[in-house]
């Protein structure tokens, strides 16, 4: 402890340096002289975030002791004396308290994350104060499977990667509008979510999620559109009298959505003076003004798309009556929207 004493007085000196150097390494926890010991069981952790300002605080025991910081077992401070070339890196003595000795890291970094040691020299038996630097990462998801189209009854598979510390954990769940409502399944988690023989019901946005403990979790959805061939659910027409206006209409679901064509018998019916159709994605309406004779009988719907076809055919009758039904259906035949 010879040199220890020579120290208090030549200070910044070259002398002084090469005193601290010699001394650090019997700070160094692989080279303790026998006798001394670190209680690891009390090693503080600092924990800190990507990028924010990381304070190892540590504290001399008086004015008069000197004080180092090493990264692992490279010096970055000896004294007040800078051996790291780190801009990032400082040391905080608060103004009320002269004896003050934190280590500050600017915009920590995933790399800073280690063993830090502040070693205090002084007469009295010397004793590092270790601390353990955890630098943890908000959850990014840096690789999401693109939107993808398919067929009715294929096996669908998605990933999606992310990046954090922890490793975030990854889960998947669909969102669905339902009646207004959003309605969400959740998957088991992991990073591949794999649909066999995906229905038209999981048609829709599967959001993906990656959560640590450190940040609210990273969301990104992928849109899987699902393709089937049109299926007709709705064909419908009323009895109508001579020189009224009949109304039929064809409901039909299909994604794509469906081109519509009507036939009276096997005859392609198309716009003129007297006849009027309408078609929307899922519906067409065909408006036949002016009823004659002729134009009662059997009129067939035929929707289709690149995957397939489907038919329906219905009868238009002679009625006198207007049922409140048909009323309703001329009223809402044409719902925005539709
Ligand atoms: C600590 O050491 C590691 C590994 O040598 C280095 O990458 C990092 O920049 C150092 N951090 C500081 C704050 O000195
Ligand atoms: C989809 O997956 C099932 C089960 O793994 C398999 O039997 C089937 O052959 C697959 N279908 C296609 C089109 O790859
Ligand atoms: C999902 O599919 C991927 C690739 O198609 C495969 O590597 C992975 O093992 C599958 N996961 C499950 C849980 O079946
Ligand atoms: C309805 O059809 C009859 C017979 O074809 C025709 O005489 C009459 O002018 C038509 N009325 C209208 C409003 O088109
Ligand atoms: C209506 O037309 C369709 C298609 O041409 C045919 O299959 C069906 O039997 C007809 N229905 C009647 C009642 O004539
Ligand atoms: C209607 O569908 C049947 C089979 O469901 C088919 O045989 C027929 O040709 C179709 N009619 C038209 C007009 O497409």
């Amino acid at each position: 402890m010879d040199i220890m004493i020579a120290v208090q007085d030549a200070c910044v000196s070259g002398q002084w340096l090469t005193a601290i150097i010699l001394s650090l390494c019997c700070f160094l926890p692989s080279c303790l002289p026998a006798g001394q010991t670190v209680d690891y069981s009390s090693v503080e952790s600092v924990v800190s975030r990507q990028g924010d300002t990381a304070l190892l605080r540590c504290y001399l025991l008086d004015g008069i002791s000197k004080g180092a910081w090493l990264n692992r077992s490279s010096i970055i401070f000896a004294g007040k004396d800078k051996w790291s070339v780190d801009s990032r890196v400082s040391i905080v003595s608060s103004v009320g308290d002269k004896h003050e000795y934190s280590l500050q890291i600017q915009k920590v970094d995933v790399f800073d994350d280690g063993q830090y040691t502040c070693s205090i020299q002084s007469e009295r038996n010397p004793r590092p104060k270790l601390l353990n630097l955890i630098v943890k990462v908000p959850p990014k998801i840096y690789d999401i499977s693109s939107d993808i189209t398919v067929n009715e009854g294929s096996n669908v598979s998605l990933i999606c990667t992310a990046s954090g510390k922890p490793e975030p954990s990854i889960s998947w769940r669909h969102i669905t509008p339902l009646a207004g409502e959003i309605q969400a399944r959740k998957y088991d988690s992991g990073e591949y979510l794999n649909i066999t023989g995906i229905t038209r019901d999981q048609a829709g946005d599967y959001e993906c999620s990656a959560l640590n403990d450190i940040a609210s979790p990273d969301t990104r959805a992928v849109k899987v559109t699902v393709n089937f061939a049109p299926a007709i659910h709705e064909m419908k027409s009323h009895g109508v009298g001579l020189g009224r206006t009949a109304l039929l209409r064809c409901e039909a679901a299909a994604m794509p959505s469906p081109t519509f064509e009507w036939y009276k018998g096997e005859k392609r019916i198309i716009k003129g003076q007297d006849i009027d159709i309408k078609s929307l994605s899922s519906r067409s309406v065909l408006t036949v003004t002016n009823m004659t004779e002729d134009r009662y009988g059997n009129y067939t719907c035929v929707a289709s798309n690149k995957l397939g076809m489907a038919n329906a055919s219905v009868p238009l009758i002679q009625s006198e009556l207007m049922t409140e039904e048909e009323v309703t259906l001329i009223l809402s035949s044409w719902r925005p929207g539709m």
